[in-house]
């Protein structure tokens, strides 16, 4: 008789974003003629930029003719054309070298830190700071991995640090924070770089957020930090930077010094991907590709500061209504306290004012009692959200 992975009982019964679409859909089918306002998932609201449009349009035509049509790309991993731009893009902007071999393309960050779990054994301690994106959780419960959680508060800023008791092997940072919107600073990333090296522990960092940091002392990549490529993963993704959240492209860095347990971790992801994934669409990576040109970086810069304007619309809002909150700085998230349950919190936006956020204890029990607003809404109704927060908060 067939057995299943029993880990699974061991998760909540729906991915956090699923259960929150399946209370919007009820909510919706009873009340058809609510305008609801959704700052809930993190998903953008502008559309691709022209240079990436019209890569993927000379793309697709390109595969429509039998001179320029490709099929299985030479290299899974990524074409020369976007591994190029990804390494100029560390070079120039971060002042990191990458060698086209460290860098993996793929279809988004959330699908590659849920498989990097694969290279590990399942004795490894993995690290998970609370709150945080649940994909590190959920992927770990499904192996069964013992996992320990790094309280982040109030006192310490969302950002936990690891102190001299803290054991370990595999530890998950998220800087910008996915949901609080802290970002470590390069002293504290220092600390955590010190402290893998000292434990022969790996970090995997998640800098999906990297292109909202807006405060120029802040560190956008772990490889800032001296030493961090004996010890740490880096992943990325297009989905907020340049709307790829329906086009689906982002990139994992494996630096070629990184070994665990005497192994490659390059080698050994390129072995997993080689076996398990076919590779980005050519069509999509032209247009990622774009991302990078000049016009490409200028029109994703001006997205991110529209979407950075409606944080701060909303943090203003916040303030005004003397509401504790976080985040919106160089994050396009708001992290606030509710001051009651995070799930009532959620029912009673979504039934008073029909504004959908992110309950803040979805992404741990540290956030229990708080609540994440995304800032990817159109400006029109993030200023309609925030005049229905100032109207039935006030
Ligand atoms: C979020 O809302 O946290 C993100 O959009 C989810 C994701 O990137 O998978």
């Amino acid at each position: 008789m067939v057995k299943i992975n029993a880990n699974y009982k061991n998760l909540k019964q729906n991915y956090l974003f699923a259960n929150i679409a399946k209370k919007v859909a009820e909510y919706s089918s009873s009340h058809p003629s609510a305008k609801i306002i959704k700052m809930g998932i993190g998903d953008v609201t502008q559309p691709l930029s022209q240079p990436v449009v019209l890569a993927l349009a000379k793309a697709s035509i390109e595969m429509g003719d039998k001179e320029t049509f490709r099929g299985y790309a030479p290299d899974e991993q990524g074409y020369p054309f976007i591994k190029d731009r990804i390494s100029s893009y560390y070079r120039d902007n971060f002042d990191v070298d990458l060698d086209d071999r460290e860098i993996f393309v793929s279809d988004g960050a959330k699908s590659d830190v849920a498989n990097f779990t694969d290279l590990f054994s399942d004795d490894n301690t993995i690290i998970i700071p609370d709150p945080v994106y649940p994909v590190y959780m959920d992927s770990n419960l499904m192996l069964g991995r013992k996992i320990r959680l790094l309280d982040g508060n109030d006192e310490n800023g969302f950002l936990p640090m690891p102190n001299e008791n803290l054991e370990g092997d595999i530890i998950y940072l998220c800087s910008p924070n996915n949901p609080t919107g802290a970002v470590y600073t390069r002293e504290q990333l220092k600390q955590w770089v010190d402290f893998a090296i000292d434990r022969k522990a790996i970090i995997l960092f998640d800098a999906a957020y990297e292109a909202f940091i807006a405060d120029e002392n802040l560190p956008h990549s772990i490889y800032e930090i001296p030493d961090a490529k004996k010890c740490a993963v880096e992943f990325c993704s297009l989905s907020k930077t340049a709307g790829f959240t329906g086009t689906r492209c982002g990139y994992t860095i494996v630096p070629e010094q990184l070994i665990a347990d005497g192994e490659s971790l390059n080698k050994m992801w390129m072995r997993r991907q080689t076996t398990k994934f076919n590779g980005t669409a050519y069509i999509i990576q032209r247009g990622a590709a774009a991302v990078f040109t000049k016009d490409g970086q200028a029109s994703c810069k001006a997205v991110i500061d529209y979407y950075m304007g409606n944080a701060k619309i909303m943090t203003d809002t916040m303030s005004k209504l003397s509401i504790w909150h976080i985040g919106g700085l160089n994050s396009p998230y708001v992290w606030l306290k509710c001051g009651m349950d995070s799930w009532e919190y959620f029912d009673l936006l979504l039934n008073d004012i029909n504004v959908v956020g992110t309950p803040g204890s979805g992404f741990g029990r540290c956030g229990a009692g708080y609540f994440r607003l995304t800032a990817f809404n159109t400006r029109e109704n993030t200023t309609e959200a925030m005049e229905r927060f100032l109207k039935h908060f006030k």
